[in-house]
């Protein structure tokens, strides 16, 4: 879980650190971001001490220089926590006002965000605190009401801020996913592949791994165990329920994956494994001489059609196509040559779909002559959606 905790100008801003401690406790990634006049209440030292991450204030950080962008941050998040959301900041969110970073990042969400006030007793019963937080809630946002106790002022009444063991059973509830996926291992490969010419050159391409590491992230969501095959990236994962094995070539590759497919279920192909590798690297830096130079290739394993010619009944394989003409058909053709049970196409003529992007844009086919279309998304969301796929498959 990825969980942005935004602080707005209320004494109950307090009960923060607690609301982060336990959000560690249960694994969640936490990134801070306070309004300004939060910082009155609360040190953000403390939030970036226990978040263990830098805590977003301004749009731009003075001292560094650094440009806090929210869409980034917004990107990021599985969830957007407001809490303490004060009666101002609640009218700035119901009204879509963007004057600091807070509101400018929950203008960016991409997911849910909740929000958890705390006020007076006569504010929080006020006809238009009461009108903002209504808007909120027909936004799509979630409101964890406040509860009746003491206040601040010294009245008793409602408006106390819910308790930082409340709020995460809340969160937990509101990211609650299925375990679809218990008890059944994953085995997902991604990133490029790397086929040595000499000790210093090779053969790649230019796969970044974020799909492969999506589904992996999806899958481990979904309660799997995922053995994920990966390739040169920069991609990071860690999980418990992760074994993550690092190869270079398409021969490791397919050697990892004649080791692991067996104990797997579902096996999702997100490699961009190089077809050919130079039939003899030189142990030595290959020397200029002349114009030409001929490089001797020959194939690699096909590691998805291996895995296809070598599943039980209880296995499934599915794999990419990255056409660039004859899409439809081309993907159609690979489906059954390959022997996949499910085929997913990204076209390299959709602009923000493919290798290096954030996003994607793909259309799922199967050998059961189903067909689905997505629209253009970020790669997490088209793991959640490939994932909802291959359960109704294999229903
Ligand atoms: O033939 P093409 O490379 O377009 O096929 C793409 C699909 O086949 C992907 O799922 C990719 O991971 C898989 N593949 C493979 N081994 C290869 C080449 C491709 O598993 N040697």
């Amino acid at each position: 879980m990825r969980i942005i905790v935004g602080i707005s100008g209320g004494i109950a801003a307090y009960k923060i650190p607690f609301l982060i401690r336990h959000l560690k406790k249960i694994g969640a990634e936490v990134k801070c971001i306070m309004t300004p006049s939060s910082i009155d209440f609360i040190s953000p030292l403390v939030l970036s001490a226990l978040s263990n991450e830098p805590v977003g204030i301004e749009f731009w950080n003075k001292e560094t220089g650094e440009w806090n962008n929210h869409v980034h941050y917004g990107e990021w998040a599985d969830l957007l926590v407001i809490a303490p959301a004060t009666a101002n900041t609640i009218a700035k969110l119901a009204n879509g006002a963007c004057d600091n970073l807070l509101l400018a990042t929950y203008l960016s969400m991409r997911s849910k965000t909740l929000v958890v006030p705390a006020m007076d007793l006569d504010m929080y019963k006020h006809p238009t605190v009461l009108r903002n937080l209504e808007q909120l809630s027909k936004d799509g946002v979630h409101i964890l009401p406040a509860e009746s106790g003491e206040l601040a002022s010294g009245l008793v009444g409602e408006g106390r801020m819910a308790e930082p063991e409340t709020i995460v059973g809340i969160i937990q509830t509101i990211l609650a996913v299925e375990p679809v996926l218990l008890n059944k291992t994953v085995l997902i490969t991604a990133g490029p592949t790397h086929e040595a010419i000499d000790p210093v050159r090779f053969i790649g391409n230019n796969s970044s791994g974020k799909m492969g590491f999506a589904l992996a992230h999806r899958a481990l969501q979904l309660g799997a165990k995922v053995i994920l095959i990966s390739g040169p990236t920069s991609c990071h994962l860690q999980h418990d329920a992760l074994q993550l094995i690092h190869v270079t070539t398409a021969v490791e590759m397919f050697n990892a994956v004649q080791i692991h497919w067996k104990e797997s279920q579902i096996g999702v192909f997100a490699a961009a494994v190089a077809d050919f590798r130079p039939l003899k690297m030189e142990n030595t830096k290959i020397k200029k001489s002349g114009d030409l130079l001929s490089l001797e290739l020959t194939t690699n394993p096909d590691i998805i059609e291996w895995a296809s010619t070598n599943k039980e009944d209880n296995q499934i394989t599915v794999g990419f196509a990255l056409e660039t003409n004859n899409e439809k058909e081309n993907a159609l053709l690979k489906l059954s040559r390959k022997k996949m049970d499910v085929i997913i196409l990204n076209s390299l003529n959709e602009k923000g779909a493919g290798f290096e992007t954030d996003t994607n844009k793909i259309s799922i086919f199967d050998s059961k002559g189903q067909h689905q279309e997505f629209s253009l998304k970020q790669k997490t969301e088209v793991a959640r959606d490939i994932f909802k796929y291959i359960n109704d498959y294999n229903q």
